[in-house]
């Protein structure tokens, strides 16, 4: 089966070796043989062994009917979107890695998919080399899920581990998650938590049915979290990640929220470290599943595009039946109006302690010469932050407490 492949960055490039590297493995697996006969990119690779593959030209891609599953490793929303819309048009499976794209346009593609026959699959958008999408669509199909939460940025994930258990200052952990080829082009992405919250919606998507947009979901990155939080939270009893999560409520609305959060460090994600994923999906059947696995980086997300290639030639004459519907409004819930309990720091001065002890009455406190820190009882998070604010305290930074 004749493949191309649209942008030769770190996952494209990483789908090309993989097929040429694991063929045979490959074919003895599944018995499809898997040629990549085609490489789109604006840029030059004279000295690569798959430069004769390289064309600038879209039209070499779309034109050729000998290719039947086009790979789109662009990222972005343009070209992507035209391009990817142009192949489905022209009945060519698609398998992307983009989760802009997925998280944007999703609905749409999966559309088009479905007008032309052929499949749109993303196992690639999320969780690098775990497989997530096609675990939730298909294995777990006979459980309702009602709460799915995970760590889901390899490049944050990394930082707080070496920021945590090396000291290493944030920009020279950024610095080797980007030599490693784990951060986005852009880090902001990463570090502000643009990146997870994609993930969370793709995910949140497939199991409530309905397109989710990262406009609707409250976001924040580890950009604030110091080594003093994570000290005191370790004191706690905690450790600080990146969490994304969606869960339904019972009113029936979803509540979705990216934010550094304390995890227990009983918790099952308290230890998955380094650039490491981990999704856990609560089932009704299953009960917990952890999936858990390298979420970024060239080989591990090359082997989750190049599962969905081979899914492509198990069904290339008819579609699965995957996806969600449209967007449907007042889904998610205003964060504001969900109980949680927080972890906040503030300064050691003048009364504060008798202050915390009447706001919070039973809040666990603990304290140093300079700062003392507490966690306190649930609440709306509209109601904690108000007191907060008219609070004498000075507030030097608050992190919610999760309960996974
Ligand atoms: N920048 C992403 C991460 C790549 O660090 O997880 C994989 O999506």
């Amino acid at each position: 089966m004749k493949i191309a492949v649209m942008g030769f960055g770190v996952v494209g490039s990483g789908v090309a070796n993989l097929i040429k590297k694991n063929a045979a493995v490959i074919k003895e697996n599944t018995g499809a043989e898997l040629e990549v006969k085609r490489i789109l990119d604006i840029r030059d690779f004279e000295n690569s062994e798959f430069a004769p593959l390289m064309t600038k030209n879209f039209a070499d891609i779309e034109n050729d009917d000998e290719i039947e599953v086009v790979v789109e490793t662009m990222g972005g929303l343009n070209p992507a979107f035209e391009f990817v819309s142009r192949c489905l048009k022209r009945k060519k499976h698609v398998v992307s890695s983009n989760k802009e794209l997925v998280v944007q346009k999703g609905f749409e593609l999966l559309s088009l998919a479905r007008e032309n026959n052929v499949n749109f699959l993303f196992e690639a958008s999320v969780g690098g080399g775990i497989p997530i999408i096609r675990p939730i669509s298909r294995c777990l199909a006979g459980n309702r899920i009602d709460s799915i939460a995970g760590i889901l940025n390899g490049t944050t994930n990394f930082i707080m581990t070496k920021m945590i258990m090396e000291r290493t200052d944030f920009s020279s952990a950024l610095a080797l998650a980007q030599e490693l080829g784990y951060a986005e082009k852009d880090p902001t992405a990463d570090v502000e938590g643009i990146d997870t919250c994609r993930k969370i919606c793709i995910l949140a998507s497939l199991v409530f049915g309905n397109q989710i947009y990262p406009e609707k979901v409250h976001t924040e990155g580890i950009t604030k979290v110091t080594l003093e939080d994570a000290e005191f939270a370790g004191s706690f009893g905690y450790v600080i990640k990146l969490i994304a999560q969606a869960r339904k409520l019972d009113n029936g609305k979803l509540y979705i929220i990216v934010s550094p959060a304390l995890v227990s460090k009983g918790s099952m994600l308290a230890g998955v470290n380094d650039v490491f994923n981990a999704c856990l999906v609560q089932g009704d059947m299953t009960g917990d599943i952890l999936l858990y696995g390298k979420g970024a980086g060239s080989s591990a997300t090359a082997s989750a595009v190049v599962g969905d290639i081979i899914d492509c030639a198990d069904n290339m004459e008819k579609r699965k039946v995957f996806g969600w519907k449209e967007e449907k409004d007042g889904m998610v819930e205003d964060y504001l109006m969900v109980p949680v309990s927080l972890f906040v720091r503030v300064k050691n001065e003048n009364s504060a302690r008798e202050e915390i002890e009447k706001l919070f009455p039973g809040a666990k406190i603990l304290e140093n010469a300079e700062e003392l820190a507490f966690i306190t009882a649930e609440e709306t998070q509209k109601v904690l932050f108000e007191k907060l604010s008219a609070s004498g305290l000075t507030v030097l930074s608050s992190i919610r407490v999760t309960t996974y």
